[in-house]
């Protein structure tokens, strides 16, 4: 109903590592070539966490976009902003704040995992608590059909599509709602109205699925029609309210989870990563230094590649005959653990050196990245500023 549209944001705690790269750039690089994206910086769901230190929350915002330039995300394709800058997401978390029952935030797993992993910090905060209602907010107000995230986002995509659905039925209402919708349906044109009407029976009726989706991807094709019109005719397909929000999906990350270099999962707070951007040299001696097979002590012990780390990365960054290469060479103790590290070291690099290349004229000159910035949040808050109006319209706070 609403435009193909895609949100997805970052927050920004720290310098990015090459696990945020397999796990989500990449995945953001690839959609951005497919659909009109919006990219932001969650400065303020980086406070739900750093509230007490809002200095590292400043200094990663602006190396965090020059990251995402650096990793290849376009900003001649996607629109980058910062949710800050668009005070429009936090109008909309407040409105949807009324309505939404404290046991749907309290049932998020990550509210209670969260509170548990970061137990050093008092998490017992209303603004952490409504961290869940906030992304809502931000993916809702740009009526998006698509949000890229990780499985752990799961839940999270899920309460968004709750929330606009119980928003679209308590707010939806309209007085001769149904006289309004026969009107617009007339306007589809005989042919197209007829169509219509009869997939919205087949799908009353017999509960077809196959008919609503038709039914809504005429709606799309129907040009004639003005938004409000559109709107009424999606919310008289399943009932009696007009869909003033839209309920986004998930866009799940193909799940490519980088090690880090002592095996575990990549992250700073385990201090097994690599940053996107880390300096050659130290790349080189964090690989040079990181664990192996424990068994294997000397050069002429045989080593089993499942039991170490550097193999994880070859499962990464290495081609099958080099793959080989390592288990053959491994177990027979035929190679050192130094010579098995170079072609991981060589992937590495080549995965980043065209990211210091992308990220030289940013470095360079910060006016460019301040510039891009600029202009994406004036983007966005343009869309924002047009669901907006509809919600406030709906919740009775036009005033006209
Ligand atoms: N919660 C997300 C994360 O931790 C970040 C985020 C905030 C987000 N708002 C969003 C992701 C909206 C997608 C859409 O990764
Ligand atoms: Fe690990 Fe390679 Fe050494 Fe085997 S040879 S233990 S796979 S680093």
């Amino acid at each position: 109903m609403y435009p193909d549209r895609v949100v997805s944001g970052m927050r920004p705690t720290g310098a990015l590592h090459l696990g945020h790269y397999h796990g989500a750039l990449k995945n953001w690089i690839r959609v951005q070539a497919e659909h009109p994206c919006l990219f932001f910086v969650a400065d303020w769901h980086a406070l739900t966490t750093h509230y007490d230190d809002p200095g590292i929350v400043e200094r990663s915002t602006w190396d965090m976009v020059v990251d995402w330039l650096a990793a290849g995300i376009d900003p001649s394709q996607a629109t980058i902003f910062i949710q800050s800058k668009v005070p429009e997401h936090a109008e909309l978390h407040l409105l949807l704040s009324m309505a939404t029952p404290l046991g749907w935030l309290e049932r998020v797993p990550s509210y209670k995992d969260q509170i548990d992993n970061l137990a050093h910090k008092d998490l017992a905060t209303y603004g952490f608590l409504g961290y869940p209602l906030l992304q809502a907010a931000d993916v809702l107000i740009y009526r998006a059909s698509m949000v890229p995230v990780g499985e752990d986002q799961l839940p999270h995509v899920e309460m968004m599509r709750e929330v606009a659905r119980r928003f679209n039925h308590i707010y939806g209402k309209e007085k001769g709602f149904e006289e309004k919708a026969i009107a617009a349906v007339k306007k589809l044109g005989s042919k197209r109205a007829k169509l219509y009407l009869e997939l919205r029976t087949a799908y009353h009726q017999e509960g077809e699925v196959d008919a609503l989706e038709q039914a809504r991807a005429m709606l799309d094709d129907a040009g004639s029609l003005s938004n409000i019109d559109r709107e009424r005719l999606f919310g008289y397909l399943e009932g009696s309210r007009r869909i003033i929000l839209a309920e986004p999906q998930a866009l799940l990350t193909q799940s490519s989870r980088l090690p880090g270099l002592d095996g575990r999962k990549m992250s700073k707070s385990y201090g097994n990563a690599i940053a996107l951007r880390e300096e050659r040299d130290s790349v080189v001696k964090k690989i040079r230094t990181m664990p192996t097979d424990p068994a294997r002590v000397r050069r002429t012990d045989p080593g089993d590649p499942k039991r170490c780390p550097v193999w994880q990365l070859h499962e990464v960054y290495s081609d099958g005959a080099t793959r080989d290469w390592v288990v053959k060479g491994c177990t027979s103790a035929g190679i050192g653990c130094i010579e098995c590290k170079q072609p991981v070291i060589d992937g590495v690099l080549a995965e980043q050196e065209p990211m210091h290349e992308r990220a030289q004229p940013y470095l360079d000159d910060p006016t460019l990245v301040r510039a891009i910035v600029a202009d994406g949040c004036d983007k966005a808050r343009r869309l924002a500023q047009e669901t907006m109006r509809d919600v406030r319209e709906a919740m009775g706070l036009a005033y006209t």
